[in-house]
C-alpha cells in the first residue's frame, strides 16, 4: 500500500510517499528556515504563505519521483502552528477527494516516534530500522522543538504521557542559547558541532555546571507525572543568561577564535556551549534511566529534529546499552519535519479514517490524544 504523506506544521514544507508503513520511496522536503533566519524564530504568517507558495510543487516532486498509484493520502492535523496546518489539511483534503482515496489524520509527534522504523530499500531493513509490530512494550522520547515527551507504547499506535517538560522543549533550549550567544537561529546543529568539537579537543577543564532541569517534587504544572521523569529548561536558560551576564567578554571578544566544527568562535566560548548541551544531554539521559529502570521495557524509540544531535544519541544509546534495552533511532535525514514519518504512520492507522474529510486542524493536540 503506498500513502502519500503532508506535513506542514512549522516551518518545512514536505511530502513524501512510502510503501506499506517503512520503505520510504520519496521524500520531498522544502525547508523554510532563511525565510525565518533574520527573525531569530519562526513567524506563523510567513511560514504559512510559504507553505501556500510550495505545498503544489513539493508534492508533484513526492508523486513524480515515487511514480506508483498512490491508495491513501495523510496529513499532519496537530500539534503545530495553525495557519501552517491548514494549508497542508486543505491540500490533503483536495488530493484525497481528487484521487478518490481515503484521508488519513496523523498526530506530528507520533509521527517523530515512527521515523527509527522508516528505510530506503527492503535490502535497508535492517535490524537498525526494525518493524513496530515486532516490539512489545516500548519507551519512546520525541525532543524537538516544541516537544520534550516521553511515552510508554503497550503495542504499537497507543502512547501514554509518563514524562513532559513544565517548560521549554530540548530544541527551543539549543535555540534560545543560540541567539543569546550570538550563534544565530535555528541553533540545535551549531551547538551540537561546536560542542563535539571541543569535547574532542579532550581538554581537562571541567564544564560549567549548569543545572541539569530538574522539576522540583510536587509543583503544579508536573500535572500528576512524576517529577523524575520530567525536564524543566528555564532555570537553565537563566543560568546562560547570568553567566554571560558575568562574563560579557564571552560574547564580545574574538580573541583566539578558531574553527570549531565549521563555525568561528572563542575557545571559551565553544566550552559555554558544550557546557550547556551537556546539561541537557544529561537531563534526558537522567530521566530516560529512570524510566527503564522502572519497567522492563523491551525498546527505545528515539525521534525529532533533536535525535539528529551527536552527543544525544551517543549518550541515550549507553543508557540504553547499560540496561540492556535495544536503542533504536531514525536516519539522520528523518529527524526533521519530513512527509515520510506521516505517511509512514498512516500505513498503522488506516482504520481510523472514517470522517476523515470533516477533520480540521488540533494546534494543541497531545500525544495519544
Ligand atoms: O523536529 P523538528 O525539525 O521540528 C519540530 O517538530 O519542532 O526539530 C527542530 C529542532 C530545532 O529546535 C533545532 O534546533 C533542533 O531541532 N535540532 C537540533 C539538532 N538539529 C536540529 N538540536 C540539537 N542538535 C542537533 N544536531
Amino acid at each position: 500500500m503506498n500513502i502519500l504523506g503532508i506535513e506542514t506544521s512549522c516551518d518545512e514544507t514536505a511530502a513524501a510517499v512510502v510503501r506499506d508503513g517503512r520503505e520510504v520511496l520519496s521524500n520531498a522536503v522544502y525547508t523554510q528556515i532563511p525565510l525565518h533566519q533574520p527573525y531569530g524564530g519562526v513567524v506563523p504568517e510567513i511560514a504559512s504563505r510559504a507553505h501556500v507558495e510550495k505545498i503544489s510543487p513539493v508534492v508533484s516532486e513526492a508523486m513524480r519521483c515515487a511514480d506508483v498509484k498512490i491508495d491513501a493520502v495523510a496529513v499532519t492535523y496537530g500539534p503545530g502552528l495553525s495557519p501552517a496546518l491548514i494549508v497542508g489539511l486543505n491540500a490533503a483534503k483536495g488530493l484525497a477527494k481528487g484521487l478518490g482515496v481515503p484521508l488519513v489524520g496523523i498526530n506530528h509527534l507520533e509521527a517523530h516516534l515512527h521515523t527509527p522504523f522508516l528505510h530506503d530499500s527492503p535490502n535497508d531493513a535492517t535490524r537498525a530500522y526494525p518493524d513496530p509490530m515486532s516490539l512489545g512494550l516500548t519507551l519512546g522520547l520525541t525532543v524537538s522543538g516544541g516537544n520534550t515527551v516521553w511515552v510508554e507504547i503497550p503495542s504499537y499506535g497507543s502512547y501514554e504521557v509518563i514524562g513532559d517538560t513544565l517548560d521549554d522543549a530540548a530544541g527551543e533550549a539549543f535555540d534560545k542559547a543560540a541567539k543569546l550567544l550570538g550563534l544565530g537561529y535555528p541553533g540545535g546543529l551549531k551547538i551540537d558541532r561546536i560542542s563535539a568539537a571541543w569535547l574532542a579537543d579532550a581538554t581537562d577543564e571541567p564544564l560549567v555546571p549548569f543545572p541539569k532541569g530538574r522539576p522540583r517534587e510536587g509543583v503544579a504544572a508536573l500535572s500528576g507525572l512524576s517529577a523524575d521523569l520530567c525536564v524543566s529548561f528555564s532555570g537553565l536558560k537563566t543560568a546562560l543568561l547570568r553567566h554571560v551576564h558575568q562574563n560579557p567578554w564571552l560574547v564580545e571578544s574574538q580573541d583566539g577564535a578558531r574553527d570549531f566544527g565549521g563555525y568561528v568562535v572563542t575557545p571559551a566560548l565553544a566550552h559555554v556551549v558544550a557546557s550547556y548541551q551537556e546539561a541537557i544531554v544529561q537531563a534526558l539521559a537522567d530521566r530516560t534511566r529512570t524510566a527503564l529502570r522502572r519497567r522492563r521495557y523491551e525498546a527505545f524509540i528515539l525521534g525529532g529534529g533533536v535525535s539528529l544531535n551527536s552527543r544525544v544519541r551517543a549518550v541515550l544509546s549507553a543508557v540504553c546499552a547499560k540496561a540492556d534495552v535495544p536503542f533504536y533511532t531514525a536516519k539522520p535525514k528523518y529527524t526533521g519535519d519530513n512527509g515520510a514519518m506521516v505517511a509512514g504512520l498512516a500505513f498503522y492507522r488506516r482504520n481510523h479514517v472514517d470522517d476523515a474529510m470533516s477533520l480540521d486542524v488540533n494546534p494543541s493536540l497531545g500525544i495519544g490524544e
